[in-house]
């Protein structure tokens, strides 16, 4: 396992571009199951979960190659309807090749993805949807087993106690693409990456319209081609190199190839934090105020403040000159940076499913373990402004989600050095 060595403090300088998108390219391939003919995907960022993807459509029938940032998919002729536990427990995203599975083989047995560190994770929309479409599920030893002759397109209604969900919306639409009739999906998940598996699906011949809505309508069609496509960029990476440059002092860092309007929600209450925000087409420089104001936010799914970056923003607040609430309604649980903050001389406490975060006059370098993706963001960034030296451990997360992330630092004019624990 590596760990990153940051010295703190260091001025960030110049440009940085932004990958593909992870969670967009992760359902991306699943859908390349529902053809046996040739996709080619550009763009793809070169993650521990994009490389686990290709390793779950391995095993489920396809060659892949790589190709830079292209991959091609090909079918090899031997389709398997079973997704191993080794694969999907490692990655949550794997749950998506339910759906294509299901409606292309006829049948699907996919290992449970089971709880991580963020909360628990359940996927009872995902079975209700394919359920609703007429598939027979069962749960044993571990495994959902969906079957179906033919699935038939109806009205699923996808809201759960925390709102949409943007996977289950994912696989329930990939299943409905070669459902028979039309199907509904109300209450659908609004997030930009659902809008553009929907409008991959359509590049693929299926007929879908309202994605990026709380409503999608899916016509059934028969069968799907190959498709060339090229993934958009990640809002999610964007949104932790913005909020790095908001918190980062005598810095200038311009982030290129970001589609600002998917951070509508980050925009407002950077304005509110005392930022300067210049947006220009793809590019976003943000410039970090004298004293940062307070803000509380609090997490909902999209256009709200997306729960990907809470742990980021509660770092930049860990700063603030004053006292904000960060609450996250998607994942509730999601609070195991605030103990590694507090390493970092950080004052915030959990209170259920908000952080009260009292804003300190600087943040001192310290052993830290990354919990989980974003976390692991919101520790780098808090390194980055640190005085002294941060050791971070377990950046395997961090590897997951981005991609060349300690080169694209020292590009910029960090510190930063990967060592192996
Ligand atoms: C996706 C993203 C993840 C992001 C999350 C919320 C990928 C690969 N991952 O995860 O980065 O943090 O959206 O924006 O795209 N829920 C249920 N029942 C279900 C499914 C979910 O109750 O069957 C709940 C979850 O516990 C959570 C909420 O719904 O409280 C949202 O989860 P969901 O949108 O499904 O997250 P993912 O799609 O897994």
């Amino acid at each position: 396992m590596d760990k990153l060595i940051i010295e703190g403090g260091r001025p960030l300088k110049g440009e940085v571009k932004i990958s593909g998108s992870k969670n967009a390219t992760l359902p991306v391939l699943a859908a390349t199951l529902l053809t046996d003919e040739t996709c080619v995907l550009r763009n793809v960022p070169k993650l521990l979960d994009t490389n686990t993807m290709v390793r779950l459509l391995k095993a489920l029938g396809k060659d892949v190659d790589w190709d830079k940032d292209k991959l091609i998919i090909m079918s090899n002729g031997k389709p398997s309807p079973v997704a191993d536990y080794k694969l999907v427990s490692t990655m949550r995203g794997s749950i998506c090749v339910l759906g294509p599975l299901l409606t292309k083989l006829g049948e699907a047995k996919v290992s449970l993805p089971g709880g991580c560190v963020i909360g628990v994770r359940p996927v009872d929309l995902h079975v209700k949807g394919v359920e609703a479409l007429g598939a027979k599920v069962e749960v044993e030893a571990g495994y959902i087993i969906a079957k179906a002759r033919r699935l038939k397109g109806a009205r699923v209604y996808l809201g759960g106690a925390s709102g949409p969900s943007v996977l289950g919306t994912a696989n329930i639409m990939m299943a409905a693409a070669l459902a028979e009739g039309e199907t509904i999906i109300e209450c659908a998940a609004c997030e930009p990456e659902v809008e553009e598996l929907a409008n991959f699906l359509n590049e693929m011949g299926a007929r879908i319209r309202g994605q990026g809505s709380p409503r999608i309508i899916i016509h059934g069609v028969k069968k799907l081609h190959g498709a060339d496509y090229r993934m958009s960029a990640d809002r999610i990476e964007a949104g932790t190199f913005i909020l790095l440059s908001a918190m980062a002092k005598n810095s200038n860092i311009v982030v290129r190839d970001c589609d600002y309007h998917q951070l509508t929600a980050l925009d407002d209450v950077l304005k509110k934090v005392g930022a300067t925000v210049v947006s220009q087409k793809d590019v976003v420089r943000v410039k970090a105020p004298k004293v940062l104001k307070p803000v509380s936010v609090t997490t909902y799914p999209y256009p709200g403040f997306p729960t990907d970056i809470q742990a980021q923003y509660m770092a930049l607040m860990s700063l603030a000159d004053g006292v904000s609430v960060v609450r996250d309604t998607v994942f509730p649980d999601r609070f195991m940076h605030i103990a590694e903050l507090n390493r970092m001389g950080a004052r915030i406490r959990r209170e259920g499913g908000s952080a009260i975060v009292e804003g300190v006059g600087e943040l001192c370098g310290a052993p830290v373990v990354a919990s989980d993706l974003r976390a692991s963001a919101a520790l780098v960034m808090a390194g980055l402004v640190a005085r002294g030296k941060t050791e971070i451990r377990r950046v395997y997360h961090l590897d997951r989600g981005y991609e060349n992330i300690d080169h694209k630092l020292v590009m910029l004019g960090a510190s930063i050095k990967r060592e192996k624990e």
